[in-house]
């Protein structure tokens, strides 16, 4: 029995707090809005509590969690230390989309770590997970609040479509913001390196650091590497449908689309086009979802699980989706886009 309870995020109810709190103190499962996506929560010092984490996901063993904190000094039990570049990164990017992963103390069971001897470990920057946690007094390990596969959840809607019946509590808190995940970053080499591009972008750290390096790994042309984030090697965020992203010039994305909808409508197959604000009324199809503003992408990263979930809804057997430029959010956009796809990206040169 799920219990649904709503929150208004810009002024939580204490008691509502105080009983979604007692749930996590007493081993159960909550799910809550971040800043990124909906996660599910338990206390990350409770292995059994762990355990039903991933039961109710149906997540692999070797996927690490994330710990989540509401407050900085909540870090220290947790960690054997924390590295000068931490410090830095913890100090202009917490709370926010920012994880960082820290060599783990004996006090973090290794069924979060999935065997690692490191722990990630963020700050959400949303009033009810900070409040939850704080009131919870735990540091709660919390993955995205979906099944397993299927794209991250960014309502309560989308959490009760996939976890109904199978965790104790979800909390009402209405659309988060960033839409992707957090950023994971790997501070343990000279250079940081992202592991998953997320919600604090390349550029962002480059105003702390000359040098980021991405995880060679998710490039597009990487099949045979081995990520060092163990969730990035599987196909995630996936619609039930086939998806195709086109990348390059707007006018040729479009163009190409165009000829991809009429090939594969003429194979009978029904056609999902994910569009922008500045595509929407070019293509013939009565299954056109527009995903946000090619001019402000960070709308793109907002819609993009919920529009994924529609496509679903609407039962198409493809999605043809438009790609976006690779800077700032984009990259994030894009390592999302290509998961969802299964790898199938494809790029026009001119
Ligand atoms: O925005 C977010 O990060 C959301 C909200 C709920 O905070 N959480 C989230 O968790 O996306 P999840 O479990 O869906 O993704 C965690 C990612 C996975 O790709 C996992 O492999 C990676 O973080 N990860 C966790 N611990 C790791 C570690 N020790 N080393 C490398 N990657 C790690
Ligand atoms: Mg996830």
């Amino acid at each position: 029995n799920t219990e649904v309870l709503k929150i208004d995020r810009n002024n939580p109810d204490k008691e509502k707090i105080k009983m979604a709190a007692d749930v996590i103190k007493n081993g159960g499962t909550v799910a809550f809005p971040t800043e990124t996506v909906y996660g599910l929560g338990a206390n990350a010092l409770d292995e059994k509590a762990v355990e039903k984490i991933f039961i109710a996901k149906g997540r692999p063993q070797d996927n690490p969690l994330i710990v989540h904190i509401g407050d900085v000094n909540q870090i220290y039990p947790l960690v054997e230390s924390v590295p000068e570049k931490a410090l830095k990164l913890m100090e202009r990017f917490w709370p926010g989309p920012l994880t960082l992963l820290f060599n783990k103390s004996d006090k973090i069971p290794s069924k979060i770590t999935g065997g690692l001897e490191t722990v990630a470990i963020r700050m959400p920057n949303h009033k009810i997970a900070v409040e939850l946690i704080k009131e919870a007094n735990l540091p709660v390990a919390a993955p995205s609040a979906n099944t397993s596969g299927k794209p991250s959840p960014t309502n309560a809607s989308h959490v009760i479509e996939d976890l109904m019946g199978k965790i104790d509590m979800i909390i009402d808190g209405g659309n988060t913001g960033v839409g992707v995940e957090s950023t994971v970053l790997d501070i343990s080499t000279d250079m940081p390196t992202i592991l998953r591009p997320g919600g604090i972008t390349k550029e962002d750290l480059l105003e702390i650091f000359p040098e980021v390096k991405i995880d060679p790994a998710l490039e597009k042309s990487s099949k045979d590497l081995k990520p060092k984030s163990p969730g990035q090697k599987y196909r995630h965020y996936s619609p039930n449908a086939q998806m195709i992203v086109i990348q390059g010039e707007l006018q040729e994305i479009s163009q190409s689309i165009k000829e991809l909808l009429k090939e594969y409508e003429e194979k009978g197959l029904k056609v999902g086009i994910m569009a922008t604000e500045q595509t929407k009324n070019i293509y013939e199809s009565k299954n056109v979802i527009v995903v946000g503003d090619r001019d402000r992408p960070e709308t793109i990263a907002a819609n993009l699980f919920k529009v994924l979930r529609e496509f679903d809804k609407k039962g198409v057997d493809l999605i043809l989706a438009e790609g976006v430029e690779e800077s700032g959010i984009g990259m994030a956009i894009m390592n999302r886009m290509r998961k969802a796809a299964g790898g199938n990206v494809k790029t026009i040169e001119n």
